[in-house]
């Protein structure tokens, strides 16, 4: 029936929707019901005999679709608590990596489960450029907010899928504003993420075998934590070089202020600071990759943490927000339909994205003393006593805040793995970053880590490289 009357009415039949009483309860009963079985998930355990046969030929399919052996044996049951993840094969770990910094509250958190429901009642599963949700423009504003909260010009927000497809569009829209210059300046050692052009920016030669390079790429070299000085110089040197070398060719200069994949370096403002009053002097868009280090420092991006507002021209973030953003000042506008996607978010990714920046508030992971720093300071503390007690199988910790590393053996790829493997047999997760050396980085989720949970995963480490060592002598 074709109703030519206006409504009337001032909310919508979805607003009492998610009013509705019984939406209520069937929340309240999903969450009482996910805390019962959670709660048996409060520490490590290995596998159950009865389910270790299904796992394996389910770990053989995964294999086979794959087309390859995954990084490791890991399927998860579908159930958490806190820290603490069930394996398929009714195995228990302990995840210090939360699939590399993507699961900011743990495992089935109430407060993620109850947003993944208000994002289920939502018409639609996607979100995309002809069906956008209120909960989109607030996930919005709500980063735009928090990234101009000192100072940075980012006025505007495009959510997407993936880290990769943010990177994507800030390098578009960085290209598109400089056009017709098409070089793009980044660090060694540099991630964005496995589109062909990020394949090109990325500096990991085995990620882009047998590719097209799409983009023209030149490298500075990353800051020294052991001669800062030396290496400002030698990166302000060479940019300078560059910079005569192609003159008005660079269309963006790409960074992560934190190396991430590269293996946890932290930048500074001293560093960057050098680097980017020139690159503006030159007109240089600069983009800052938050990617990896959203949330884990003393403020919300790593370019608030080094003081660096004035220079964030284009920022990315992804993994724990649960949905992918790109901002950018108005000047960055662009002035054709460069940018657009039939999927920006799921709907469950957006409103459990609003949670996490919730509990990233609500929990005071901000400030200089804030609960980022406190947790980084005790977990960097115990994992100091335990390199004192390994000193040939453990060098560190380094890292920045609630990016912690450390470097296993004598750096080689074959030391960290090893020792890796050992971790993930007594049920501590962590995982590898960088090259030459290759280390072992944790991110624990910055929401919910509690000093009881630092003490579970260096007791557990204490026991994985004391079987390493054994099996080296
Ligand atoms: C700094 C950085 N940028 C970009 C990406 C790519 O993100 P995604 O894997 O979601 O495409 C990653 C992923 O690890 C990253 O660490």
């Amino acid at each position: 029936m074709v109703q030519s009357q206006s409504a009337t009415h001032t909310s919508t039949h979805a607003d009492s929707l998610r009013r509705d009483p019984r939406i209520a309860e069937a929340k309240r009963l999903i969450a009482e019901a996910v805390s019962d079985h959670g709660a048996q998930l409060d520490h490590v355990r290995g596998p159950s005999e009865p389910l270790r046969p299904q796992y394996e030929r389910l770990l053989e399919r995964l294999q086979t679709v794959r087309g390859g052996a995954p990084i490791w044996p890991y399927l998860s049951s579908g159930l958490g608590h806190e820290l603490y993840v069930e394996l398929a094969d009714g195995s228990v770990k302990l995840d210090m990596i939360g699939g590399i910094g993507v699961h900011g509250c743990g495992h089935s958190h109430p407060n993620i489960i109850d947003a993944a429901i208000d994002g289920a009642l939502e018409d639609t599963v996607m979100q995309g450029n002809l069906q956008q949700h209120p909960p989109t423009v607030e996930m919005c504003e709500r980063l735009i907010s928090m990234a101009s909260s000192s100072g940075a010009r980012l006025d505007h927000c495009l959510l997407s899928t993936s880290g990769a497809m943010a990177n994507e569009n800030a390098l578009k829209i960085a290209l598109h504003h400089k056009a017709p210059a098409d070089r793009i300046l980044a660090f060694d050692n540099a991630f964005a993420g496995r589109s062909l052009a990020l394949a090109a920016l990325t500096d990991r030669p085995n990620y882009r075998i047998g590719l097209p390079l799409a983009l023209q790429v030149d490298y500075l070299p990353f800051r020294s934590a052991t001669n800062p000085e030396l290496s400002r110089q030698c990166a302000v040197d060479e940019l300078h070089r560059l910079l005569k070398r192609h003159p008005g060719r660079y269309a963006a200069f790409w960074a992560e202020p934190i190396a991430g994949e590269g293996g946890y370096y932290p930048g500074s403002h001293d560093f960057f600071k050098a680097l980017c009053v020139p690159l503006r002097e030159a007109g240089i868009p600069i983009i800052f990759d938050e990617i990896q280090t959203f949330s884990r420092t003393t403020r919300p991006f790593a370019f608030q943490h080094y003081k660096l507002d004035e220079f964030a021209d284009i920022v990315t973030v992804g993994k724990i927000t649960q949905v992918c953003a790109t901002l950018y000042g108005k000047d960055f506008v662009p002035k054709g339909p460069v940018l657009s996607q039939t999927f920006t978010g799921a709907s469950a990714s957006i409103a459990a994205g609003l949670a996490t920046l919730d509990a990233l508030e609500a929990n005071g992971c901000f400030g200089a003393e804030g609960t980022n720093v406190k947790r980084s300071r005790y977990f960097a503390e115990k994992l100091t006593e335990l390199s004192e007690k390994y000193p040939k199988q453990m060098q560190g910790p380094f890292g920045e805040v609630m990016m912690l590393v450390f470097t296993p053996g004598d750096g080689s790829f074959e030391h960290a793995k090893a020792l890796l493997d050992i971790m993930y047999e007594v049920g501590l997760l962590g995982f590898v970053c960088g090259s030459n050396p290759t280390r072992i980085r944790f991110l624990p989720p910055p929401t919910i880590t509690t000093h009881e949970h630092i003490d579970a995963a260096i007791e557990l480490l204490d026991k994985a490289l004391q079987k390493w060592k054994l099996s080296m002598s």
